[in-house]
């Protein structure tokens, strides 16, 4: 009430109070930002100072020094906009404005409003992720003073969905427009844009553009900053691209260009960036790109481009990423003067390149050359690399050892050379790799004991040693020194001898595999004790590749393939840190279960199978609401199936069969369905009775065993297919993978928004932000 009085006292007074003062805010601005308040929600009062008469001195608000004119309006997340309110259009009176700044508010789905049109001064217009929706007002194209026009979506908001607007190529001061993100289809622009001759910034990513017709594009030879990514383009790449030869950045990867690179792209002498990735261009790589002395990144990654690589004395600081295309043949010399090399999955082979020791060997951070043809041995050269964070040689067909100058490399986070045909012991100097968070050996050929020496490696989170001859003991020192361990991964192997309690300490555990050893003795009751498979929050499972520069910020991810539920699941990494997982099948465990594992109710997988565990399934079963798959079978259980199985929800997998199990099968629709699908769940417990069994009475014959074993048409191949296929139990192993943000456009455009629901894409993980990338 008081707040009106002063407004309505104020309005009387007018200008005259107004003329007194020598303070620069002018009467009829200041009501009109004053109005334009009254129409915002200001949940965070972000907004507390816009009271008084000096407008001038308001947050956010700018003015000419000599007029006294409101000139700027930076609320730029700022302020929340409510839903049913539309914003005031007594902006219209703030004629001077020249910089309007309303980004990352929230619009909640309302049009821009056309009187926008009216400020015929502005220059400066960035309504970027603001949430506004439909089509842009043609009004906007009264704007003839605009030089930077955002109107893209970084981090979800816009929604604009039309063609290009004629109107916008009036715009003819503009320097710098984003469209990014948003809807826009269609061509991309009318066949002549000389209007727009200005224009050095042009970011049209993330849309759904479908011109072949670049040509034009190509006569705005001002363009320094050219970005088409994640459109739907088609056709060849058109040679006139050369004419823009003030580009230092071009963006085109995730469209459907084919045919070749063309070799005019070796006009474009200023290039620092250029992304062609996950497009369909073939043939070889033109050698004029190799002259591009100044190119610092480059991502040819995804295209059917094949041909042999060649050293041709390139120097990308930075980036070269060639991931997934079909080069082949050796690689002479491994290039060092870059930060990241990246070459996973093409058809290279040969010996793994050596570097050129005469060279300077402290920039590459990382060298990933997994999913080739590579053999030979892992040479010791590579240990010069001395600030090496991330090697993946994984997935090739390098045999011999470890070489033991590997502890050289002090700076290494991340070491995989999983899937290969290696052997030898597993060498002492890796226990100098104090840095080492992520350690991948499985599916190779070690043998002997897992070194004393790795239990310096108190950084190591993700520890994958499956699927090799190793033997003796689960160390102990593994609990007792490893704490940040968060996926143990020991799977057939050799190990025997109790499972050591001394891994209870393992609170950060969330996966744990010991299947197929040798281990004997009981279940620890101490497993209630890991922590990560009870809480619901568990960190991110990234880790930070930087170099000193800060010139580039990668990170690299684990990606974990687990067996579960009958089938093979990827879980990229913004998945695995909340997957919990357990398995102990395939050894010689005996006792009972203990009702401790009932405790850990964040786990999604509890697999038990193939061991000698007696007793009975403890009755809280149903605690494990989270649980989706449950293998118990082929133990020597008894007693009855507790009721509170029929709890589990979420369950989609459930092996019970070969025990001892008797009484009345739990009803339950979940079961129920389970049962329905699968029909061996229960089998080979003869004691067995109840609606999925068919078996009227505990007195009845059984017939589960029989009905299975039955050779019907279908039903063989289902059986064999079950105990062929999923005889080893969950088969846990650790991907690690690693990729870039700022190149995989299609990822960088969809991270902030729609990371989560583009996840079950299995193949991938993502993400890198570039820092200081000038
Ligand atoms: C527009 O605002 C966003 C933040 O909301 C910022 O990231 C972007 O750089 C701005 N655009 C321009 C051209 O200044
Ligand atoms: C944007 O507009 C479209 C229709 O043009 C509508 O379907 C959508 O829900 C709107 N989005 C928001 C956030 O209001
Ligand atoms: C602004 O644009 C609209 C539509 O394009 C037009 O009708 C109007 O005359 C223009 N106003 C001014 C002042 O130029
Ligand atoms: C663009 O400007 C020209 C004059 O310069 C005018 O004739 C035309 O109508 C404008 N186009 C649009 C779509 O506003
Ligand atoms: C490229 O530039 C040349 C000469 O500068 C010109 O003749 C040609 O038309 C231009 N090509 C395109 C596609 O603009
Ligand atoms: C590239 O692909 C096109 C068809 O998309 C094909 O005609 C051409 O032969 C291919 N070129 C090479 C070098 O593979
Ligand atoms: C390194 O330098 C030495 C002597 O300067 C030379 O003999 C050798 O060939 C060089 N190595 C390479 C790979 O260039
Ligand atoms: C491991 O060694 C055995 C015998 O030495 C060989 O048969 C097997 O193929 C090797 N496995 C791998 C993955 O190299
Ligand atoms: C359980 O974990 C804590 C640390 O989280 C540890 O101090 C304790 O010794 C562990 N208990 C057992 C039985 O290992
Ligand atoms: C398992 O251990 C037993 C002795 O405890 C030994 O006889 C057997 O050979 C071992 N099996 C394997 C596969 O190592
Ligand atoms: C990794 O980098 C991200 C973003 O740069 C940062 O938020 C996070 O704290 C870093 N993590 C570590 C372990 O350094
Ligand atoms: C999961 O990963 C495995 C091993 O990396 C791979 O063979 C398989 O194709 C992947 N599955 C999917 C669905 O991507």
């Amino acid at each position: 009430m008081l707040w009106f009085v002063f407004l309505a006292g104020k309005i009387d007074l007018g200008l005259h109070a107004r003329a007194h003062s020598s303070v620069s805010c002018l009467e009829s601005e200041w009501k009109a930002l004053l109005e334009f308040k009254k129409s915002l929600i200001d949940k965070s009062n972000r907004l507390a100072s816009w009271t008084g008469e000096d407008c001038c001195s308001w947050e956010g608000v700018g003015c000419d020094r000599n007029t006294g004119h409101v000139v700027k309006l930076d609320l730029r997340n700022n302020v929340v906009f409510d839903r049913d309110r539309l914003i005031s259009p007594s902006l219209v009176n703030l004629q001077h404005l020249h910089y309007l700044d309303l980004s990352s508010n929230y619009f909640v789905g309302i049009r821009i409003p056309a009187f926008i049109g009216s400020l015929k001064n502005l220059r400066y217009l960035n309504f970027s992720s603001a949430g506004f929706n439909g089509t842009i007002p043609p009004q906007l194209g009264n704007l003839s003073a605009l030089d930077c026009l955002d109107l893209g979506k970084k981090s979800g908001g816009n929604e604009f969905d039309s063609t290009i607007p004629l109107w916008l190529f009036n715009l003819t001061s503009l320097v710098h427009l984003d469209l990014s993100s948003n809807n826009f289809f269609g061509p991309i622009v009318p066949n002549s844009l000389q209007h727009w001759s200005s224009l050095s910034y042009l970011d049209l990513s993330g849309n759904q553009f479908s011109t072949s017709l670049l040509d034009p594009l190509f006569t705005l030879n001002n363009l320094v900053h050219l970005d088409l990514s994640g459109n739907q383009i088609q056709g060849p790449l058109p040679f006139g691209l050369g004419n823009l030869t003030s580009l230092s950045v071009l963006h085109m990867g995730d469209n459907s260009f084919e045919g070749p690179i063309p070799s005019a792209i070796g006009q474009l002498r200023e290039l620092t960036e250029l992304d062609l990735s996950s497009n369909g261009f073939n043939g070889t790589i033109p050698s004029s790109l190799w002259r591009l002395s100044e190119l610092q990144s480059l991502d040819l990654s995804d295209n059917p481009l094949s041909g042999e690589l060649r050293n041709s004395g390139h120097k990308y600081r930075a980036l070269f990423f060639l991931e997934s295309n079909k080069f082949e043949g050796p690689l002479q010399l491994l290039p060092t003067d870059i930060s990241v090399l990246y070459l996973k999955n093409n058809s290279l082979q040969g010996i793994i390149p050596q570097p050129d020791i005469n060279k300077t060997l402290d920039i590459l951070r990382m060298l990933d050359l997994s999913d080739n043809h590579f053999n030979g041995s892992i040479p010791d050269s590579l240990c010069s690399l001395q600030m090496l964070v991330v090697l993946d040689l994984s997935n090739n067909q390098l045999s011999g050892r470890i070489p033991s100058c590997i502890g050289k490399l002090k700076t290494l986070k991340v070491l995989h050379l999983a899937n290969n045909s290696l052997y030898g012991h597993i060498p002492i100097s890796l226990g100098h790799l104090n840095d080492l968070q992520s350690l991948h050996l499985d599916r190779n050929n070690f043998t002997g004991m897992v070194p004393f020496s790795l239990r310096y490696l108190k950084n190591l989170q993700y520890l994958d040693l499956g699927n090799n001859g190793l033997e003796g003991l689960i160390p102990s020192w593994i609990g007792d020194e490893l704490s940040s361990l968060r996926i143990l991964v020991l799977e057939s192997n050799n190990f025997h001898g109790d499972i050591s309690v001394s891994l209870c300490k393992l609170s950060s555990l969330q996966v744990l595999s010991l299947e197929d050893n040798n281990l004997t003795g009981h279940i620890p009751r101490c497993f209630n004790n890991f922590t990560a498979m009870i809480v619901t929050e568990l960190d991110s499972t990234r880790i930070n590749v930087t170099d000193s520069s800060g010139y580039i910020d990668v990170y690299y991810s684990e990606e974990l393939p687990v067996f579960i539920k009958g089938r093979m699941l990827n879980y990229t990494s913004s998945i695995v840190r909340y997957v919990r997982f357990m398995g102990l099948s395939g050894n010689k465990l005996s006792g009972e279960i203990p009702v401790e594992l009932m405790y850990l109710v964040g786990l999604h997988g509890l697999d038990l199978s193939r061991n000698h565990l007696s007793g009975r399934i403890p009755e809280n079963i149903g605690h494990l609401s989270q649980l989706e798959s449950l293998d118990l079978s082929k133990n020597d259980l008894s007693g009855p199936i507790p009721q509170s199985l029929s709890n589990l929800n979420s369950l989609a997998w459930l092996k019970l069969s070969f025990n001892k199990l008797t009484g009345r099968i739990p009803s339950g629709r979940q079961l129920q369905t389970l049962y329905d699908h699968d029909p061996t769940i229960y089998m080979g417990n003869s004691g067995l009775w109840g609606d999925p069994l068919d078996k009227s009475c505990p007195d009845g014959k059984s017939n589960a065993g029989e009905s299975d074993g039955d050779h019907e048409d279908g039903k063989e191949s289902y059986f064999d297919w079950f105990y062929a296929g999923l005889g080893p139990g969950f088969a846990v192993g650790l991907v690690g993978f690693l990729s870039v943000l700022c190149f995989k456009k299609s990822w960088r455009y969809a991270y902030f928004g729609f990371l989560e629901s583009l996840l079950n894409k299995a193949r991938v993980e993502i993400a890198l932000l570039k820092r200081k990338f000038v």
